[in-house]
């Protein structure tokens, strides 16, 4: 199954769309946490501007929840408004994210050497930096997607180059996207 979670008005043709809000008629009706669905049932999830709405404290039991829906090697993708955009600042978002806001949770080349925060068993695979997502040019359009592929291009050249694009980028960016993998196999 595909989960497209806090779908708003963005349901996806062939996913499963999940929402809290009635209006928008979704396919599950549910506020998460918990996630209304069997163990080992989903192959791909999809968060997009829905993470940051989750309360700070209800973050762990949702990211455990994340992990006992999907099943092994399942892809957990998630976007959200980065901490220096605009849009991140809105009095419905409960959270802040950078380009380095989930190593701590996952497994990746920095908790392989000790530094880890969790029991959480997600490989963290890729992480991109976006600048036109949310003006409109990056939304809805082939081309937009692929202008705003090429503008993101110089930002996305490795985690320290991201790093330090994130401290000396005087506009901010848009959005930062997280795509992670479920390993449940190992611990
Ligand atoms: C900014 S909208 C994003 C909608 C869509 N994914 C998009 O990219 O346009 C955030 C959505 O998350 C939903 N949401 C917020 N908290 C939620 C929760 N705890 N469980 C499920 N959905 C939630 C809201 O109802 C809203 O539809």
């Amino acid at each position: 199954m595909k989960l497209n979670i806090g779908c708003g008005r963005r349901k996806l043709a062939g996913w499963v769309n999940l929402d809290a809000n009635p209006a928008v008629q979704p396919d599950i009706l549910a506020a998460v946490p918990p996630i209304p669905l069997e163990d080992n049932t989903v192959g791909h999830l999809l968060m997009e501007s829905s993470l940051e709405h989750i309360p700070h404290c209800k973050l762990w039991s949702f990211f455990d929840e994340v992990e006992r829906v999907c099943k092994d090697g399942a892809v957990v993708e998630i976007v959200v408004p980065h901490y220096s955009s605009v849009h991140a600042h809105d009095p419905l978002h409960h959270t802040y994210w950078h380009s380095t806001s989930l190593n701590a949770m996952c497994i990746n080349r920095n908790s392989e050497t000790g530094e880890r925060h969790s029991h959480l068993r997600l490989w963290l695979d890729k992480v991109e930096l976006r600048v036109l997502m949310r003006t409109g040019i990056g939304i809805g359009s082939e081309l937009g997607r692929r202008i705003g592929r090429l503008v993101d291009w110089p930002f996305n050249r490795g985690p320290v180059w991201q790093q330090a694009c994130e401290r000396l980028w005087p506009f901010g960016f848009d959005e930062v996207w997280f795509r992670a993998r479920v390993v449940k196999g190992q611990r």
